[in-house]
């Protein structure tokens, strides 16, 4: 089995590999797979993140959001406690600023914060998934340590998006790893529990 580094350089780089004609079309079909999401009329509250590295285009996705008139939140790491993120509302108006890491952020105004057990999906990004729902991200553990907090892990549901190249035969796992109940590519919808 290769490592999680491994992993992490080689699935990477295919999908930084990905044309803007791919990306569009996945983009499309992502709006189409979110809209079958069984969970997806009863959620009000949705946090999604802005794309980065060749990960799946949300911006159509967040564009139907709005038009659907759902509340839409963006992670921004935490100023007070390193390693974690809050879940921040995002609309048309907001004003964002690069993280430390280039991407885009709302500013953290506290009226704007939403507690993370309100919201009803969250949809992660990630590097690469396995047929179980386990998840490697990008390796700074926010995602982990951030949902590791949620006091009733099945009343939100975490979602996960990524391309088709992102799946793997089998994930190398640790203990802190917070597994997807979704996982949905451009073509597929895959329910865990
Ligand atoms: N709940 C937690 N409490 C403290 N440290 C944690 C927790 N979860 C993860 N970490 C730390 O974060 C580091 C990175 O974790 P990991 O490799 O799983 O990141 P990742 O899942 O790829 O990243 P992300 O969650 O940001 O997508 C690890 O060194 C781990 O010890
Ligand atoms: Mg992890």
């Amino acid at each position: 089995m290769q490592t999680r580094a491994e992993i992490r350089k080689h699935i990477r780089l295919s999908r930084q590999q990905l044309s803007l004609q791919q990306q569009q079309v996945a983009a499309e079909k992502l709006v189409e797979q979110v809209l079958l999401l069984p969970q997806f009329n009863t959620s009000q509250h949705i946090a999604l993140y802005l794309t980065n590295d060749g990960e799946l285009d949300t911006s159509l996705l967040i564009q139907a959001l709005w038009q659907l008139n759902k509340q839409v939140y963006l992670p921004v790491m935490h100023p007070f406690a390193p390693g974690y993120l809050l879940f921040v509302a995002y609309n048309k108006n907001t004003l964002l600023q690069a993280n430390k890491f280039g991407i885009l952020e709302p500013y953290p105004e506290c009226q704007h914060i939403i507690p993370l057990a309100k919201l009803d999906i969250v949809f992660t990004p990630l590097v690469a998934f396995d047929n179980k729902g386990n998840r490697l991200g990008m390796g700074g553990g926010f995602y982990d340590r951030t949902l590791s907090q949620l006091p009733n892990k099945h009343a939100t549901e975490l979602v996960g998006l990524a391309h088709s190249c992102q799946q793997v035969a089998a994930l190398p796992t640790e203990s802190w790893d917070i597994p997807l109940n979704t996982i949905i590519t451009p073509d597929k919808i895959w329910q865990f529990s």
